[in-house]
């Protein structure tokens, strides 16, 4: 294969035996990037072992987006016939303005640019991958509380307290979310978050179960081939997706609020609001929106990019929406191919050189991750500022190759040498916003 032919052996797709490398790597949080980084660490050769806050396994949240990027992992890691059953399969995106006149009909891929995205529930996908985890002998505790984050110069170690217990190993990652701990402890970066102006509607529900079939307004959404409609209005978007041979819906309503900035999976919002937004409109909306049994209000929180995501140590680090939160759509993914790098990285230095992992493993990721972090903002930007009655404008949602053919894997194998080389020779600078 190409670009890592020099680690013989240990490539895309191939299991390394394990403990091989004799690096141990603590990761606190099990969410996407916590899982990824702890799945490529075990099958690269690593001694991994995660945290997990949550005291049970939990199916939570709604609908998430992965990727080509990240689905090319889910299928390296064996997992596209556990995933593909319970994902959406919308041929189409059906942009209307907010009368319903269709606007846009945009085509959407199922595999595109060597891979399949997976667009499905959150906590479903999540629970695959979690037992996937298991199944290949992670380790994960449950019920952690990490009260401490440490690094030694000397030793070369890096450690937790968690329960009161002291563990230690060669690297501790920080995969905690957006609300993240660790974020804090190791970098010593108080959660500058404000609002972005924006929330999002939230909701995931069963189709029959609440009468979506006999709704003649939206029984479209139940024909057993999933679907995928938008609706654009002023400051306000609608996103509304079938699942599973239309057995859920899910629908997310993005739109103005600047009122309270507390990010909650679960803080639900109120019903007569939700439809106060949609009165005028094409009369499907209220009809669907009204359907969902219950909603959550997700504030769309911002925060400025950090200026690092490594320790001044370089023996802990933060990854995923713990270093970089996203707006909807690239977030999982970002997330996943953090965890898959680092796992490159930290093969390819050795255990001997494990802070140049960190800093290689942050150069090669920060700049990719803040080009698409602006993607995102900017989509946002055009489809609020939309003048649904203007065909001209380019509503799609973007599908770049440069964010969607990436192999993350691939790429780290092929560029390592050179970065480790720069580092070695010019010393290390923090990579910058571009
Ligand atoms: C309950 C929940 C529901 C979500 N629902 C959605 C959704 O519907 N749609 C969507 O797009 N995104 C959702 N997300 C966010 C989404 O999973 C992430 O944006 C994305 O996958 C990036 O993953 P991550 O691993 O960085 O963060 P997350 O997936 O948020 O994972 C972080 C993990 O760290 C754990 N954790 C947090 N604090 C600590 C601590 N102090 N010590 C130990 N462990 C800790 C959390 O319990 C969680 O398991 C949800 C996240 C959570 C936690
Ligand atoms: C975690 O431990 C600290 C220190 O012992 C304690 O103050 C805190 O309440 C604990 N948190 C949880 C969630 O148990
Ligand atoms: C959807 O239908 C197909 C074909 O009938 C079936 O194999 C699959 O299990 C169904 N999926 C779900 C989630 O119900
Ligand atoms: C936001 O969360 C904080 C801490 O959990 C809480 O004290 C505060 O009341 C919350 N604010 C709102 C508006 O819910």
């Amino acid at each position: 294969m190409n670009g890592h032919s020099d680690v013989e052996g240990i490539g895309l797709g191939l299991v390394a035996p394990p403990s091989s490398t004799g690096i141990k790597v603590i990761v606190v949080g099990s969410g996407f990037a916590g899982l990824a980084c702890a799945i490529e660490c075990k099958r690269k050769g690593h001694d991994v072992l995660v945290l997990e806050k949550f005291s049970e396994l939990k199916v939570l949240g709604d609908v998430i987006s992965l990727g080509p990027n990240a689905g090319r992992f889910i299928e390296r890691w064996g997992l596209h016939d556990k995933l593909w059953p319970i994902c959406a399969h919308a041929p189409f995106l059906n942009l209307h303005n907010h009368l319903g006149e269709i606007i846009q009909v945009q085509p959407l891929p199922a595999h595109e640019y060597g891979s399949q995205s997976y667009n499905g529930h959150r906590g479903e996908m999540h629970r695959i991958l979690f037992q996937h985890a298991e199944s290949i002998g992670v380790d994960i505790r449950l019920g952690q509380n990490i009260t401490e984050y440490w690094e030694t110069d000397q030793d070369g170690l890096a450690g937790v307290i968690t329960n009161g217990e002291c563990i230690c190993g060669d690297v501790v990652i920080g995969a905690d979310g957006v609300r993240s701990k660790a974020r804090e402890l190791i970098l010593g970066f108080n959660d500058k978050h404000r609002s972005s102006g924006y929330a999002i509607y939230r909701a995931w529900f069963k189709a029959q179960e609440n009468g979506v079939d006999k709704d003649p307004l939206i029984e479209f959404l139940t024909t057993g081939n999933d679907v995928l409609y938008g609706w654009i209005g002023k400051d306000i978007h609608l996103l509304a997706s079938s699942f599973q041979n239309s057995t859920a819906i899910s629908w997310l309503m993005t739109h103005k609020d600047d009122a309270d900035i507390n990010e909650s999976w679960s803080f639900p919002g109120k019903m007569e609001d939700v439809l106060a937004l949609v009165e005028g409109w094409d009369p499907r909306c209220a009809a669907l929106l009204s359907k969902a049994p219950w909603c959550i209000d997700w504030k769309l929180v911002y925060r400025d990019p950090l200026p690092t995501w490594i320790s001044e140590g370089a023996r802990m680090a933060v990854m995923g929406d713990a270093a970089h939160p996203f707006l909807p759509m690239q977030g999982a993914s970002q997330a996943i191919e953090d965890g898959v790098v680092l796992a490159v990285t930290l093969q390819l230095a050795g255990k001997a050189k494990v802070p140049l992992a960190l800093r290689a493993w942050e150069t090669i990721r920060y700049q990719r991750v803040r080009k698409a972090q602006i993607m995102g903002e900017t989509t946002r930007d055009k489809w609020h500022r939309a003048n649904p009655g203007d065909r001209g404008e380019c509503i799609d949602i973007p599908r770049p190759e440069w964010l969607l053919s990436f192999d993350a894997e691939a790429h780290a194998y092929q560029v390592y040498n050179n970065v480790e080389k720069q580092i070695k020779e010019h010393g290390y600078k923090h990579p910058t916003c571009p």
